[in-house]
């Protein structure tokens, strides 16, 4: 029997948290964590019910592809042919186009998984055009919790056709549990010693790889989100937060810490390891309050810190950055752990 968009389900542990999630979009609806003294509270920024996320913002907590961030014009070339993607965000595709897997019914089914209090298996058939993507590609996430608090999501897929590819997930994390204040006061660490800056006349990555020593983007030290957002420096002022790729350092390793996010007050933190070469860190700059979310509270600027492992934006049309292309024959292969602490 096919998911129903709202039909939802639930992963948890032996320590207390719980992590709930639709079926549409793949969708993280809450994210339940202790706090060092053991208080529970959701750290997800969105909406109280499922119905709800379905009329809000489709990009919170959802899986997005088929290639998750920006390519410019929506066009790339593959093997000499020119792919012409839809247009949806300004002059630009974002986050798999109009119709992006943020938007699709996931079959969900729940599997045992070794070392795993929880597992679920999400699948999706993307078919051959989709979005005028090229080639049917075949998505398979899994989503599982242990009990050394890690949430793993795993990602799989193979096409019939060579295509990009660039598969994430979108939450938004506030570790006060405190919705309706701000996550300035977090302390981020960026295992990070470039990042891809925005070419302002693109409105995304140009090719470019800078330097973050010096900037106000170097966070290979933690220190609080409000000392990047709130300076002057014109990379932040441009998209009026963080709204940046950074490079991950030594990527090529495997399976590495690229991020921790702590809030001090609850003592909460979060780990984010990945085999990504890239991670984009989005304070949610576009925020203005006119929306509510949780608890009747309004989302505004800077309500949450999303972590979104990936590979660069604009990568399709950059031979500096990751290769984004998958062909037939070979398995598209991407690994995301958030872990918490408390
Ligand atoms: C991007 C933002 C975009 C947001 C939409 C993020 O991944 O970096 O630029 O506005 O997604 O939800």
């Amino acid at each position: 029997m096919p998911n129903k968009a709202t039909d939802s389900f639930t992963l948890k542990n032996n320590n207390g948290v719980e992590i709930k999630f639709a079926a549409h979009g793949g969708r993280l609806i809450s994210v339940k964590v202790p706090s060092v003294t053991g208080e529970i509270a959701d750290v997800l920024v969105g909406y109280d019910t499922v119905e709800e996320a379905l009329n809000g913002d489709l990009f919170f907590g959802a899986l997005c592809g088929r290639y998750a961030n920006r390519i410019v014009k929506g066009q790339y070339v593959l093997d000499g042919k020119t792919v012409q993607l839809d247009v949806n965000n300004g002059p630009n595709h974002l986050h798999g186009g109009v119709e992006g897997f943020n938007q699709r019914v996931w079959n969900v089914e729940e599997i045992d998984k070794d070392g795993c209090t929880s597992a679920f298996k999400l699948t999706l058939v993307s078919p051959d055009g989709d979005q005028n993507y090229p080639g049917e590609l075949k998505v398979k996430v899994v989503y599982s919790l242990n009990d050394r608090n890690e949430f793993k999501i795993e990602y799989l897929a193979e096409t019939s056709k060579p295509t990009v590819i660039n598969l994430t997930s979108h939450p938004y994390f506030n570790l006060s549990g405190d919705l309706s204040k701000s996550a300035e006061d977090h302390l981020l660490m960026l295992n990070a010693k470039q990042f891809t800056p925005i070419d302002p006349a693109l409105e995304t990555c140009n090719g470019e790889i800078a330097d973050v020593k010096g900037t106000p983007m170097d966070f290979t030290s933690e220190k609080p989100v409000s000392d990047a957002v709130n300076s002057s420096f014109d990379q932040i002022k441009m998209v009026d937060g963080l709204d940046h790729n950074f490079v991950i350092s030594d990527a090529e390793e495997g399976l590495i810490r690229a991020a921790t996010l702590k809030d001090p007050k609850s003592g909460r933190s979060l780990e984010v390891y990945t085999d990504q070469p890239g991670i984009q860190v989005y304070t949610g700059n576009h925020f203005d309050g006119s929306e509510k979310g949780k608890g009747g509270a309004p989302i505004d600027k800077y309500c949450g810190v999303a972590l979104e492992t990936q590979i660069f934006p604009n990568s399709p049309n950059h031979e500096n950055y990751p290769d984004a292309v998958l062909r037939p024959g070979k398995e598209y292969q991407h690994t995301c752990i958030y872990k918490f602490g408390f």
